[in-house]
């Protein structure tokens, strides 16, 4: 196994990860993906189901991403038209032949569909996965259309994740926070909340003092957050929230993509500055992030003090994502 050179932990921990969002898979749509270090290849077949199989065709090693075609409920091979059903990767069809083998079939990966995503689930042996990633939560009130912002960062997955429950480095490296905040972790299983009050630096919104509110961020394994955050500015009250995602490509890059949305306020003629205001702020956080996370090792054995916050709640937390050998294998380097 290759591993990235600045990591001791593979850059493949288990887990759900997005393929693609589900507006870029159309019924009939084929889209062949880079992601884990290997060759995917997405479809939705005509019964509306997305799909993911391995990329080359069992047969004579095809590209199906490249030429293959969606008929019915099946994909079918460019090269010499076998057809591999998207359920189950079974071959049903060979335009040639009367006999298919028996085990011809494409490796189809565990695939969900939730929050207009595309899941895929990335086991290192291909076991099943044993949870479920569950819908965000619906927020009431009249919010933007989610925006996106895509970040091809070279870094590992387990520092992109480990940034959002790293409270010392809020008002360091970011200057939107006033202090470190306080806050609560709580591990459920695969998920984790993490509670914040924060101290918002209101000169980044271009005026003076500091106003408090709630950061909650929910996390389903190390590659999908959820942040809301809520900011009372006196008269106006800001929310904002945000959904991330961080899908390895290989042993040196992440695909980070962000989903940003915030709630309309009652005062029309704020709300389109606002929404420009604060897509800039978070956009110009997440590249002073990715200036660290580019340049950064990842210590398996860190020097943490008081005020770190739950950086070691969170390694521990996240180690249920790796085979316990390999937690030992980088933990003993
Ligand atoms: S390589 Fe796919 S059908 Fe021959
Ligand atoms: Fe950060």
């Amino acid at each position: 196994m290759t591993l990235n050179p600045r990591s001791p932990f593979t850059p493949y921990p288990r887990g759900w990860y997005m393929a693609c969002l589900a507006s870029e898979l159309p019924v009939g749509a084929v889209l062949p993906l880079h992601y884990f270090g290997r060759e995917i290849v997405a479809f939705r077949t005509e019964d509306g189901a997305p799909h993911v199989v391995d990329a080359h065709c069992p047969h004579l090693g095809s590209h199906l991403g490249h030429g293959g075609t969606v008929e019915g409920n099946c994909i079918r091979c460019p090269f010499h038209g076998w057809q591999f059903e998207g359920e189950t990767g079974r071959c049903v069809r060979i335009p040639y032949a009367e006999k298919v083998p028996p085990n011809a079939r494409a490796r189809v990966w565990p695939v969900r569909e939730i929050d207009g995503n595309v899941l895929v689930y990335f086991h290192e042996k291909g076991a099943l996965p044993d949870w479920e990633v569950t819908p965000i939560p619906v927020e009431e009130g009249d919010w933007s259309p989610w925006q996106e912002t895509r970040w091809k960062i070279k870094a590992c997955i387990q520092d992109v994740s480990e940034n959002d429950v790293d409270n010392a480095h809020l008002p360091n490296l970011h200057q939107f926070t006033a202090h470190a905040p306080e806050g609560t972790l709580e591990a459920k299983g695969p998920v984790l909340e993490l509670r914040l009050q924060l101290e918002t630096n209101l000169e980044s919104l271009g005026m003076s003092g500091v106003a408090k509110g709630p950061l909650n961020t929910t996390k389903w394994g190390l590659s999908i957050g959820y942040i809301a955050h809520f900011l009372d500015l006196g008269g106006i009250q800001i929310s904002t929230r945000t959904l991330g995602h961080t899908i390895p490509i290989d042993e040196h890059y992440v695909d980070v993509r962000l989903f940003h949305s915030i709630r309309r306020t009652p005062f029309e003629h704020v709300n389109e500055q606002l929404e420009a205001q604060y897509f800039k702020i978070f956009k110009a956080t997440v590249e002073q992030d990715i200036v660290i996370w580019e340049n950064k090792l990842h210590l398996a054995r860190p020097l943490l003090c008081e005020g770190d916050g739950p950086i070691a709640a969170f390694r521990k937390w996240a180690r249920q994502f790796y085979s316990e050998d390999e937690v030992a294998r980088a933990m003993a380097q």
